[in-house]
């Protein structure tokens, strides 16, 4: 079967957003990747000053928002789904009002009003500001919208209202864009340039969560270690900068040592770590600072240098391999996992097989991994033919993710007999007497409950395990706590 999180998953309907005085109701989900997630986040922080709270009830909205996706074709289908039930919903609830934002609605434009009747609104990623305009526009019985790229918007200045909140875990998003252009990727079209955002604001972001009590962060990007701030604008135009900001430039290693040192007792993780822009210097920094956790999405995608070269990864087979080598001779227990595409147009069965040969070398801790769906508008779908049959696609995706799994228990095994420090997020999804929380390595951790509490540091003797959760038995509280 295929291992698909935001496919899978239902878009989470998110609750919380309260603000005295307040007296529409907003209905807002998400789908997709982190960014997604967060960026509904700065959308319900700018409409609860519109007078909007948000509520868990489709039925009882005012106004239904969902963020979508387009990375592959079935994300999109199960946004239509879902328009579909607002369909219904709205013959109940004539006023109600429904808008889309996010990734289809950057790719579809006004498509989006003539296919779908039931849209009222149609906002993309960098256009969030343009909710209030655009709602009045709305309301005065016109159709709107707002699909306009920036080169500058980072949200910086808003403050995210936590949606779904364990008060524990929260996203802080330091780029937004991808500059990358991968050829099977929609990303670039729908997220635009890349541009990072001022470290100062992600700071005053990461105190004001400690200060709420939250005690682990992930820095969010599409491709974090090409972060790069010189006083705002795109990355692409650093070049052009004077000399005192290039000088004085902030690059990912130093933000997260600024991040590490700030909040010194504040867990931090970052997503997605790009290989042909991971530098020597962020894993060196990750081993001077301990509240850095131990673990990197390192996306590889293929196995094969001629495919990684269609793809326009700018990196070979060798020098992952190398800086795998690197992770783990600087961080020995550090964790790591993957993306991987099976079936990009051309792949061949030594092709396939370079790719179960990359994964045996490096053994991940877990991946995510998909069938190649060809996205309109990329240079894939635009140059090459889409020629590996769907039968072909799955069984080399199945391949994939059965020696995923052998990974997973072969890395999960070998925590067996460890004390490790662990997060308590959330009570366990199989037992109401056991806690759920992570290790530094971002592997789930279950235990029983005893008088700890979510948000506790807690040693955690390991004992057993599965391919991709341990299980074990509290010993105390770690020091960090
Ligand atoms: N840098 C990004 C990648 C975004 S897309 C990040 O922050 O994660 C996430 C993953 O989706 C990619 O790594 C890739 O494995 C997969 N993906 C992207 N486009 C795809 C496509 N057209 N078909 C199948 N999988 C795709
Ligand atoms: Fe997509 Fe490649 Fe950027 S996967 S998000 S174009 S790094």
């Amino acid at each position: 079967m295929e291992k698909i999180i935001d496919e899978n998953k239902q878009g989470e309907s998110l609750v919380l957003a309260q603000k005295e005085g307040n007296t529409k109701k907003l209905f807002i989900e998400s789908y997709g990747c982190q960014m997604n997630f967060s960026d509904s986040e700065i959308v319900a922080s700018i409409l609860a000053h519109e007078g909007y709270n948000t509520t868990p009830h489709l039925e009882d909205a005012d106004l239904v928002l969902v963020n979508t996706c387009s990375i592959r074709d079935k994300a999109e289908q199960t946004v239509r789904k879902r328009l579909e039930k607002y369909n219904a919903v709205k013959k109940i609830n004539p006023s109600m009002k429904v808008g889309v934002l996010g990734c289809m609605a950057e790719r579809l434009k006004s498509k989006f009003l003539e296919e779908e009747k039931i849209v009222d609104l149609v906002v993309g990623p960098d256009a969030y500001k343009d909710l209030p305009n655009l709602l009045s526009e709305v309301d005065e019985g016109r159709e709107a919208i707002n699909v306009l790229l920036s080169k500058d918007e980072t949200y910086g200045d808003i403050a995210p209202v936590r949606l779904n909140s364990n008060g524990v875990t929260a996203f802080v998003s330091i780029t937004r864009g991808c500059d990358n252009m991968c050829t099977f990727c929609v990303v670039p079209f729908t997220r635009g340039r890349e541009r990072s955002r001022d470290p100062q604001s992600i700071l005053n972001e990461v105190n004001d969560l400690w200060d709420k009590g939250f005690k682990e962060i992930t820095l969010l990007g599409q491709n974090v270690d090409s972060y790069l701030w010189y006083g705002g604008g795109l990355k692409k135009d650093f070049d052009k900068a004077s000399a005192l900001q290039k000088a004085t430039a902030t690059n990912f290693a130093k933000l997260l040592e600024l991040c590490a040192k700030t909040q010194p007792k504040m867990r931090i993780r970052f997503s997605t770590s790009n290989p042909q822009d991971m530098t020597l210097d962020v894993i060196e920094t990750m081993a001077k600072f301990d509240n850095i956790c131990n673990y990197i999405h390192l996306p590889v995608q293929s196995g094969s240098n001629r495919i990684l070269k269609a793809m326009n990864r700018q990196h070979t087979r060798e020098a992952y391999f190398e800086l795998i080598d690197h992770i783990k001779r600087i961080i020995p227990d550090c964790a790591i996992s993957q993306d991987m595409i099976a079936g990009f147009p051309t792949e061949t069965e030594a092709d396939h097989q370079d790719t179960l040969s990359l994964m045996e070398y490096v053994k991940y801790d877990f991946g995510f991994m998909f069938a190649y769906s060809e996205r309109p508008g990329t240079l894939a779908e635009r140059k090459m033919n889409d020629d590996v049959p769907v039968d072909v696609k799955k069984r080399r995706l199945n391949e994939i993710i059965q020696l995923q799994q052998k990974h997973g228990l072969y890395r999960t095994r070998q925590h067996i007999g460890n004390i490790e420090e662990v997060l308590i997020e959330k009570v366990s999804k199989k037992s109401e007497a056991h806690w759920s929380g992570r290790n530094s390595q971002n592997t789930v951790v279950v235990f029983p409950k005893e008088n700890y509490t979510i948000g506790d540091f807690v040693n955690v003797k390991i004992t057993d395990c599965t391919s991709a959760t341990l299980i074990g038995e509290a010993v105390g509280y770690s020091e960090n706590n």
